[in-house]
């Protein structure tokens, strides 16, 4: 035998070994499309449009179908019943959050978002919790968002009604949300350290939205090796920590235990409280407080902001969707008052409007990833412990039968015959069960208070007729992000 036969020969025993060895190993696994050696599926996904690719495969296999990102499986879950059924009807077993390779590098395991077991459950229960008490506190969570409101109409304002790209100042309200949440107040605007904390954020969520990070994380062993972008995010995320320190220490200084300000109050009183109870096994320390106020700045400053902009895009394209919502709170909040929360009961239509931006945009097409706590019977399978779990909230927000033309946006999605707002289960934008988004009163709080203020006090100028408004999403892949567009504020 030659070099070259040898080599022939035995590089095909390998490519057969490694199939017949995914073969015998994912028996119980769900049905998929056959993997390549080393790198599995990934051939076969397109990267910028994941979502798409998973409804295809969905169309050969089922709901419910194996892939092979790398060398190791995911499970998919395609469509309100598959989803439905872990998520929510076995919430307990998929639970896990799945592997998340460049996360997990960053997080060490702390925090909310990445963590997984007892420290996520506690330190989960802590910020919802929180979050509670801060809403129903002296100063509760509604004013903040109000008294943001107001200032983002001050903003904008001062545009004078020139057009606008409305991307920076719509990133600033929701981020100044959480910061008067974490550290009890507000930035102006044009704050060097309110900005330089934006930055560092957005250019985060930029790198781990890229397809190239998605890449890295179905092959962890090359993300050493990854040029430069995972440790631009840890040198990112370095920076807010130290930051937020330094505020950790200001509040440690003028804590009045009696009387929380704030998230990192809360907190700091919880380290107290543990540590004067020393049996207790979970630690409350400050690493644990950086992390998880840096998760609740990651995901809900971008995710709010994003969906603003998008809902702004789309009231731009259905004039007359604005002007129904805008008729509503003429007649429900008046000129005179700001809106609250109160109102929503009262203005079906703008409720049927948000919930039908955030269905129509799909922010999250896939989820964040799940995985398995333990070894799970599903249906007629069997996913062993650990196995990534990744479900299509898109196949649930599109679904044709829930709501007919699900490529049109219309509030009448969730609007019943007498004009009454109409519940769905499929309303999962936030996802479901009990990794389901911990921000969703927050978020949902502010997209009404955001946009019925912004509607009550401008007409939105389109700079092109709405017939020639592109409202297809540029990126596709970890998150849907709008087109870049101006519009006008015009005062009324
Ligand atoms: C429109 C706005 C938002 C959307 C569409 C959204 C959506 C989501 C989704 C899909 C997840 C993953 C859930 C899962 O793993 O099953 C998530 C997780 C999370 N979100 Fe949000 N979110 C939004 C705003 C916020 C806000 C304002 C906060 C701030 C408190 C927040 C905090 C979180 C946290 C902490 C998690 C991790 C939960 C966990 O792993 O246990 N989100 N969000
Ligand atoms: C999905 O399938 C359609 C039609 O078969 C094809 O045109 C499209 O490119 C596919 N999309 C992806 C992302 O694989
Ligand atoms: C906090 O972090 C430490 C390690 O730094 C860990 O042992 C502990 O379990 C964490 N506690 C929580 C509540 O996450």
């Amino acid at each position: 035998m030659d070099l070259v036969t040898f080599l022939v020969f035995g590089f095909s025993c390998l490519i057969l070994l490694s199939l017949w060895r995914q073969k015998s190993g994912r028996g119980k696994l769900p049905p998929g499309p056959t993997p390549l050696p080393i790198i599995g599926n990934f051939l076969q996904i397109d990267v910028k449009d994941i979502s798409q690719s998973l409804t295809n495969f969905s169309k050969v296999y089922g709901p419910v179908f194996t892939l092979y990102l790398g060398l190791k499986p995911a499970v998919v879950l395609h469509g309100y019943e598959a989803v439905k059924e872990a998520l929510i009807d076995h919430a307990e077993e998929f639970a896990e959050r799945g592997s998340f390779p460049v996360g997990e590098k960053i997080n060490k395991g702390l925090g909310i978002i990445f963590s997984n077991g007892k420290r996520w459950k506690e330190i989960r229960r802590f910020s919802l919790m929180t979050l509670r008490n801060l809403g129903m506190g002296k100063r509760s969570i509604e004013d903040r968002v109000q008294e943001e409101a107001q200032c983002l109409v001050e903003e904008l304002r001062k545009t004078n009604g020139a057009p606008c790209d409305p991307t920076f100042i719509l990133g600033c309200a929701p981020c100044n949300v959480i910061c008067s949440i974490i550290f009890q107040n507000r930035f102006d605007y044009k704050d060097k350290d309110f900005l330089n904390l934006m930055e560092k954020l957005n250019e985060n969520v930029k790198i781990l939205s890229s397809p190239w990070l998605q890449f890295c994380n179905s092959f962890p062993i090359i993300i050493d090796y990854c040029p430069g972008s995972h440790k631009t995010i840890a040198k990112n995320l370095d920076h807010i920590k130290s930051y937020l320190l330094g505020k950790i220490k200001e509040h440690q200084e003028s804590l009045d235990v009696t009387n929380p300000r704030d998230f990192i109050d809360y907190y700091l009183i919880k380290c107290k409280q543990v540590n004067e109870k020393p049996n207790e096994h979970l630690e409350f320390t400050l690493e644990n407080l950086s992390t998880t106020v840096t998760d609740l700045f990651a995901a809900g400053t971008e995710t709010t902001s994003t969906t603003l902009r998008y809902a702004l895009l789309l009231l731009l394209k259905h004039p007359h969707v604005t002007a129904k919502v805008q008729e509503e709170i003429d007649r429900v909040v008046g000129r005179h008052r700001s809106p609250c929360m109160q109102d929503r009961s009262h203005m079906p239509y703008t409720d049927a409007m948000i919930h039908e931006v955030q269905r129509f945009i799909d922010l999250i097409p896939t989820n964040l990833p799940h995985a398995v706590t333990c070894d799970v019977k599903f249906r007629n399978y069997l996913i062993p412990k650990g196995t990534t779990v990744i479900t299509s909230l898109s196949s649930v927000l599109h679904d044709s039968k829930e709501f007919p033309n699900p490529e049109t946006f219309d509030p009448g999605h969730f609007l019943d015959g007498n004009g009454n707002f109409k519940k769905s289960d499929y309303f999962m934008p936030f996802s479901a069960g009990k990794r389901i988004c911990a921000g969703e009163g927050l978020a949902r709080m502010e997209l009404f208070l955001f946009l019925t203020t912004v509607l009550q006090n401008f007409q939105l100028k389109s700079l092109v007729h709405p017939k020639d408004i592109n409202t297809t999403p540029i990126v596709n892949g970890f998150a849907s992000v709008p087109p870049p567009y101006q519009l006008c504020f015009i005062p009324f």
